[in-house]
Parts: structure tokens; C-alpha cells; sequence
């Protein structure tokens, strides 16, 4: 036994909240809304109320608006029937002394007309992503959004502090604004996708214009420190998004005006693929934005019990948000604190309907006794 407790296991205060660990479940896409109102079910009540153990749980990206959606069966925070619905959540969450912050989604252009009945997807500017998307027809290929009037990025704005307004009605612990992953925001940020000669474009401050309108909004429902916001600066050919020698010079600017607020943390990626033939990329995302940013840091994407431990120990992070190892173990923070094996996820059942793979993970001890 270790005598000093692991880094990870340690109590963090983000804002007034305090977590009883650093490990935290990420927001993932389980695509389990599987009704016509997109409404989360009593099996996301079951599926978060397992997870309650990580410090903070982020929830699954949940779309401000009809317009917001680009994927099957994903829930929404934006009618009262979502807000009783993810109430439940929130209650279970907290009888079991965890804490929890809403994904607030919109996709942008990653999405298909058959999502909006015909009509294209919205995007800074008329330029195709050119990706698959999932739709209730199977893998299309995505097609040319319409460029956003500025009536339409207004009306985004308010989407997003409405469904802020929601989430706090439902008794969520914070937000997190999903603003990573080549989706509406990094489609303003990155200068391949953005091609707008108005105040939304054309220069580094202009790309994060909505970005920063958008948390000013939110801003007037939660307090800063109940606020978080997620990025993922050397995303590269994935998602739509090529990166440009501007790319880390946008999240430079971006994270840094940040200090400015005073949020409950900046959630970041590290490259999701190998970048580092790419001379502009940066390959060391919680290192760099670590001399950055002053505030809370959250760093993601392919840690394990050790490298999460070490890099809280470096320095670089605070809190490290894991991902598919909460799926498949929901009592994840007790199997790091006892050293106990892992068990192993099932990638087919990631995105299926159904309790299969999602809420039928058994925590170790049940293992052990079956
Ligand atoms: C996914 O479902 O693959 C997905 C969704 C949202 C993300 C990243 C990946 O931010």
C-alpha cells in the first residue's frame, strides 16, 4: 500500500464545489435517447448514478437546440420534458455524493439535412466538412452547411444561455461548453472552416467572437466558477478540422483571455492523433497551456492510473477526465485506489440502444463474488 494517497485520489475545491477526487468522467456520446423527444431515460438516472464515485461526471454532449443535433438519439436540454428528465439524473447523482455538469452541444456542420428536416446544418461559413455522419439512415456522407446570418449566430447565443437556464433548472452542479472536437465553435476558431469577412471572421480575436459572446451569455445564468469549457487545440484532420499555423496561436489567445474569468476550469485534449510530423502542432497540450492559463486544468484523452497520477504530480493538470475506462468500470476511482484490474469496454456497444454495454458493467467486488 502506498502511504501517501495517489495524486488522483486527492480532494480538489473547483470554485465552491468540493470534488473528493481529481478523477473525472468525460462527457461521451452514448446515443441512449432513444425516444422522439429526446428525453434521458431512467437509464441514464441507472448509468450516471453508477458513475457518482468520479469527482465531477461531465455529461454526454446534449444539444441546446433541434438545430444543435447531428447524431442519433442524443439527448437535449432545451424543452421542460428534458428538464425532468435529466432532474432524475441530477438527484441520483447527488444522493450519491457526486457532483455533475451538463455538456451544452451544437454541432454545427458536422450533422445532415435528414437531422433538420431537409434544411442544411449551420456553420460559420457554406464549407463541407467533408466527414461521415451517422443519421437514422446509416453513414452519409455530409454535404455544404449554409453560412450563419447574423440573426442566426444571435440566435444561437440565446439557445445556448436557454439551455444554461435549463441545466441549472435541473439541478446540475455547472456546465461545460462544449467547445472542442470540430464542432460549431472550433469551426468558428479554425481559419480552413471559417471564411467570414464579418466581426465572426478574417482575424485571430474575430474567430473567438462567438465563442466569447456565447460565454458572456451563459455567463448571466451561472457564476464563472460554475462554468467550464473544453477544447482541443491539435485537433488535425479529424472532425472536419485541418489545422493552419494559426491553430495554436487561436487557443493561445483563447486561453489566455480566459484568465480573465473565473471559471471552474479549462478542459483540454491532448492530440487525438500523432501530430507530430506537424511542425505547428502542438504535441504536449497540458504542458503548453499550463504556462498559459492560471486557472483550474483539466487534461484528457488517453490516460491511465499511472500517467494520470504523474501528471497531476508534474504539475501540468489538476484534474484528469477519463473516458471509454469509466464505460466499462463505473466504479472506476475505487478500482485506481485499491490497484484492482480494469475491465475491458465493448466498442459495439458504445452507440446502441439498450442497457448492453451501458448500464451492465459490474463494479469489482460483484465480479469477484459471480
Ligand atoms: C463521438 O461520439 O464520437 C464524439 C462525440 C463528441 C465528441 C467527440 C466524439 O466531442
Amino acid at each position: 500500500m502506498d502511504t501517501e494517497k495517489q495524486a488522483l485520489l486527492q480532494p480538489y475545491k473547483l470554485g465552491n464545489l468540493s470534488l473528493k477526487n481529481r478523477i473525472i468522467m468525460a462527457p461521451m456520446t452514448r446515443s441512449r435517447a432513444d425516444n422522439p423527444k429526446k428525453v434521458p431515460t431512467d437509464m441514464h438516472v441507472e448509468y450516471y448514478r453508477q458513475r457518482a464515485g468520479a469527482g465531477l461526471i461531465i455529461t454526454e454532449g446534449s444539444q441546446v437546440s433541434e438545430r444543435a443535433v447531428g447524431y442519433v438519439n442524443t439527448p437535449g436540454i432545451h424543452t421542460a420534458e428534458q428538464v425532468e428528465g435529466w432532474k432524475k439524473v441530477t438527484e441520483a447523482v447527488h444522493e450519491e455524493d457526486g457532483k455533475i455538469f451538463m455538456q451544452l452541444w451544437h454541432v454545427g456542420r458536422i450533422s445532415h439535412p435528414k437531422f433538420h428536416h431537409g434544411e442544411k446544418p449551420l456553420a460559420p461559413s457554406a464549407i463541407n466538412p467533408n466527414e461521415q455522419v451517422y443519421t437514422p439512415e446509416g453513414f452519409e456522407k455530409t454535404t455544404e452547411p449554409k453560412e450563419m446570418s447574423m440573426q442566426e449566430i444571435q440566435e444561437t447565443i440565446q439557445e445556448f444561455k436557454h439551455a444554461a437556464q435549463m441545466a441549472k433548472d435541473a439541478g446540475f452542479d455547472g456546465i461545460e461548453i462544449h467547445s472542442s472536437n470540430g464542432y460549431l465553435f472550433h469551426q468558428f476558431f479554425n481559419k480552413n472552416a471559417n471564411q467570414r469577412t464579418d466581426d465572426y471572421g478574417g482575424n485571430i480575436p474575430n474567430r473567438a467572437r462567438f465563442f466569447f459572446d456565447v460565454l458572456e451569455a451563459v455567463s448571466e445564468v451561472w457564476p464563472e466558477n460554475q462554468i467550464g469549457c473544453r477544447f482541443n487545440p491539435s485537433l488535425h484532420k479529424s472532425f472536419g478540422i485541418v489545422a493552419s499555423e494559426e491553430s495554436i496561436p487561436t487557443f493561445d489567445y483563447i486561453i489566455e483571455k480566459l484568465n480573465a474569468y473565473d471559471l471552474a476550469y479549462v478542459h483540454l485534449s491532448e492530440p487525438f492523433t500523432d501530430v507530430s510530423y506537424v511542425p505547428y502542432l502542438e504535441t504536449e497540450i497540458a504542458r503548453h497551456y499550463r504556462k498559459i492559463y492560471k486557472g483550474t486544468l483539466m487534461i484528457n484523452n488517453g490516460f491511465d492510473r499511472e500517467s494520470g497520477n504523474k501528471v497531476i504530480e508534474a504539475g501540468d493538470a489538476d484534474l484528469v477526465a477519463y473516458a471509454k475506462w469509466f464505460i466499462s468500470n463505473p466504479d472506476l476511482p475505487k478500482r485506481f485506489e485499491n490497484k484492482w484490474p480494469l475491465a475491458e469496454f465493448d466498442q459495439d456497444t458504445f452507440y446502441t440502444p439498450g442497457k448492453e454495454g451501458y448500464t451492465d458493467y459490474p463494479v469489482y467486488e460483484e465480479e469477484k463474488v459471480s
